[in-house]
């Protein structure tokens, strides 16, 4: 390893000082100095969450029999459920905001050009995870929001649509007629959902409240990119922007050590920069699986009494996905029973994660109903 003079100085003034160089300045220096942490390449891999599963398989081939960047792979992995109605998690037929109207968000990373691109908040475009490539390729900025990311959308050629779909529209419906017992609107609370279908954070029954996407992939030459897209909580105020747009929190990669992402309640995971986090764990020495724990624990610690039960357990879900250089992977959450999608050699499959929690400490859902059914 060669130290720079300026290096060398900044060790020496440490060491003056009495501080004792710790695991992440070290790695800095390392990698400042040409001495990579990590540089080494494995077998390809493409790891998203469980509703990513058509997408990594997409991914996967592109990646190993057209040599498609791993960018350009995730994204057409992930415009699979951005451009399917049925989907309400992402893209068209996500579902909207407290005023019945779908804004979307995502982020995206480039391990080996080291550059990231950003929208929140855009309306009317299906495939928010392109648009934010876009801002990456033709702007010099990261992160577009509201109507400019839209006027910007629009002029490089996305076309727009309405993204409501009538199924959609009509939970929307039922989730609004059913606020006030003392309006206007008789409360209608349709068919409750499967009981693993409903956030803890769902309010009224009406479907899921968070749903997204998070993708990664690494190639044989140990390239790397992350991206994740999401129509975010359903019902939100409107201009709320979550997690996933957000670089260090929903999505995060450096090309010497490896990516993550998030899926969940966003406003959680924003307080732990938690896609940053997992990827300087995994740079200290931690495993993917390992680096999702403790971030998991990282936003246990850092979160507000009223979203914790009388046992200091969260009342939201919260997913984690890490992708090594070398081709290792993991998630974890914090109650037992999630899955993630995996595609390597061996096929394109769901994978048990980690979890903080065992299904039995899990806390009853708050009891919603419709106060006038
Ligand atoms: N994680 C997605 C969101 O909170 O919007």
């Amino acid at each position: 390893m060669t130290v720079t003079r300026r290096e060398f100085i900044g060790i020496g003034a440490a060491t003056a000082a009495g501080l004792t160089l710790h695991r992440p300045a070290r790695a800095e220096i390392l990698e400042r100095s040409g001495d990579r942490v990590g540089d080494f390449a494995g077998p390809p891999v493409v790891v998203a969450s469980a509703n990513g599963i058509r997408g990594v398989a997409r991914a996967y081939d592109m990646i190993t029999k057209q040599n498609a960047d791993t960018l350009d792979a995730i994204i057409a992995g992930v415009n699979i459920e951005e451009l399917d109605p049925d989907d309400q998690a992402v893209g068209l037929g996500g579902l909207p905001n407290e005023e019945g109207v779908v804004e979307l968000d995502a982020s995206c990373m480039h391990g080996p050009t080291k550059r990231a691109g950003a929208v929140a908040a855009l309306q009317d475009i299906a495939t928010p995870s392109n648009v934010a490539k876009a801002v990456m390729d033709y702007t010099d900025h990261i992160l577009l929001v509201g109507p400019g990311a839209k006027k910007f959308a629009l002029e490089m050629g996305f076309k727009e649509q309405n993204l409501l779909t009538e199924k959609s529209r009509q939970d929307w419906l039922r989730w609004k007629a059913c606020l006030n017992p003392n309006d206007n609107w008789l409360d209608n609370p349709g068919t409750p959902p499967p009981a693993d279908k409903v956030a803890y954070d769902d309010p009224l029954h009406v479907k899921f409240t968070t749903g997204t996407i998070n993708m990664n992939a690494v190639n044989s030459r140990g390239d790397i990119s992350s991206v994740t897209t999401t129509s975010g909580r359903a019902w939100k105020l409107p201009g709320r922007v979550g997690d996933s747009p957000l670089v260090g929190a929903g999505q995060y990669c450096d090309n010497t050590v490896g990516a993550a992402g998030s899926t969940g309640r966003g406003e959680a995971n924003i307080k732990v920069c938690g896609a940053f986090l997992i990827v300087e764990f995994m740079r200290q020495g931690m495993t993917p699986e390992q680096a999702c724990l403790r971030t998991i624990e990282r936003v246990v610690a850092l979160t507000e009494p009223r979203l914790l039960d009388r046992n200091g357990r969260p009342l939201f879900d919260l997913e984690f996905y890490a992708l090594a250089k070398d081709g290792r992977f993991g998630a974890a959450s914090a109650y037992e029973g999630g899955q993630f999608s995996v595609a390597d050699a061996s096929g394109a499959r769901l994978v048990p994660m980690a979890f903080k929690y065992s299904r039995a400490q899990r806390p009853m859902m708050p009891e919603v109903s419709c106060r006038r059914a």
